[in-house]
């Protein structure tokens, strides 16, 4: 009994990991192990051996078992110190950001407009960025040789001799698209085109892309009522102020009859703008009612409908909302310029849960 006390004792502390010490255990007190065999021997022995036997072998069994515990603890307590050990984490190092991207101001505001608009029950349209000619300018009453074609400053595409397509522009505005959605839709009809839009032209203010959102509504008795009350909510809503005015003053696009450009009262105290006060007036957009030749041109019938349209910059109210003093950095894609006037992927311009937070 002794030596078998002694050769299990010492194999249970020699066992190198859990695997072995099963071993072991079954060896010594498995259902053939040694222990367990001797102790099937007692029923062989007379009643004075067994009252020595058994209770000494019971003994037996019962050291063997409480060591079997205790190295399966520490071995267990071994193999957790080895995985602290080898998985060792500095949790002083700077992170890795995850999800530093954000939203450009120019997609912000593009979403703060529609959320703005499809309140007033626009829906969102949109139209090719190379767009023929004749979508571009001849349809919206610029004939060739007009001047206004001069004045965009038109990127022409090229195309071949013997290609016999039609002229192609990179659209000098989003106005095409109040054609495209005329013909798709026919009348009543209230769509807004946020959109890339391209002219050649190159400074602090200018850039040979830049973004538009074109505004149209046709009815039976839409007027110039109708614009400006849609444009003074737009205002208003955009620039999250209570009160703002609004000065028509009357201009001149081929494609709208009366035509007017739209300025917001604004003040430039201390270099920062603010909307609905103070003596300066801003131009923020172009606007007008919809030319009786733009209509037929749409398939419309201009003596039974008309309709207003408009035609606004959406870097430049950008600009003005945000503070953004310079239209080229909008598109150098400058991480310390996004980081700084981007906006959190998760924040949605919404009227009820608010525009820019
Ligand atoms: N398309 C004009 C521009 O780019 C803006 C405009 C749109 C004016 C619609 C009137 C009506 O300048």
């Amino acid at each position: 009994m002794q030596e078998l006390r002694n050769k299990y004792i010492s194999a249970i502390a020699d066992a190198a990991d859990e695997a072995t010490l099963e071993d072991v255990r079954l060896a010594a007190v498995g259902k053939k192990g040694e222990v367990s065999l001797k102790m099937r021997e007692l029923g062989k022995m007379n009643p004075e051996e067994r009252q020595i036997a058994g209770p000494a072998l019971n003994a037996l069994k019962n050291e063997i078992n409480s060591a079997l515990v205790a190295r399966k603890v520490s071995l267990a307590d071994a193999a957790l110190e080895d995985r602290l050990r080898n998985e060792w984490l500095d949790v002083t190092l700077p992170s890795r950001r995850r999800g530093q991207g954000s939203i450009h101001p120019v997609s912000q505001v593009t979403e703060e407009v529609t959320a703005i608009f499809a309140d007033m029950g626009f829906a969102v349209a949109e139209g090719p960025q190379v767009d023929s000619d004749w979508y571009n300018f001849d349809a919206l009453n610029i004939p060739d040789h007009h001047p206004a074609r001069a004045e965009m400053d038109t990127f022409y595409m090229y195309r071949s001799e013997s290609d016999n397509q039609p002229p192609h522009v990179l659209r000098t505005h989003t106005s095409p698209v109040q054609l495209r959605s005329m013909e798709k839709m026919g009348a009543p009809l209230r769509i807004i085109c946020p959109g890339g839009v391209y002219r050649a032209d190159y400074d602090q203010t200018h850039t040979p892309m830049f973004h538009q959102v074109e505004g149209l509504a046709v009815d039976k008795d839409i007027s110039m009522a109708n614009l400006k009350w849609a444009l003074e909510e737009f205002v208003k809503a955009f620039f999250e102020v209570d009160e703002v005015e609004l000065r028509f003053r009357a201009s001149h696009f081929p494609f709208t009859e009366p035509s007017a450009e739209v300025d917001i009262r604004c003040s430039w105290a201390g270099g920062q703008l603010k909307v609905g006060e103070g003596d300066d007036w801003l131009e923020i957009l172009g606007s007008g009612m919809v030319h009786p030749k733009v209509l037929k041109a749409g398939g419309i019938d201009p003596n039974e409908w008309q309709g207003f349209a408009f035609g606004m910059g959406i870097d430049r109210i950008a600009m003005l909302k945000y503070g953004i003093p310079d239209l080229r950095a909008f598109f150098d894609s400058d991480l310390r310029w996004l980081h700084h006037y981007g906006f959190g992927s998760l924040d949605q311009p919404s009227l009820q849960g608010g525009l820019s937070r």
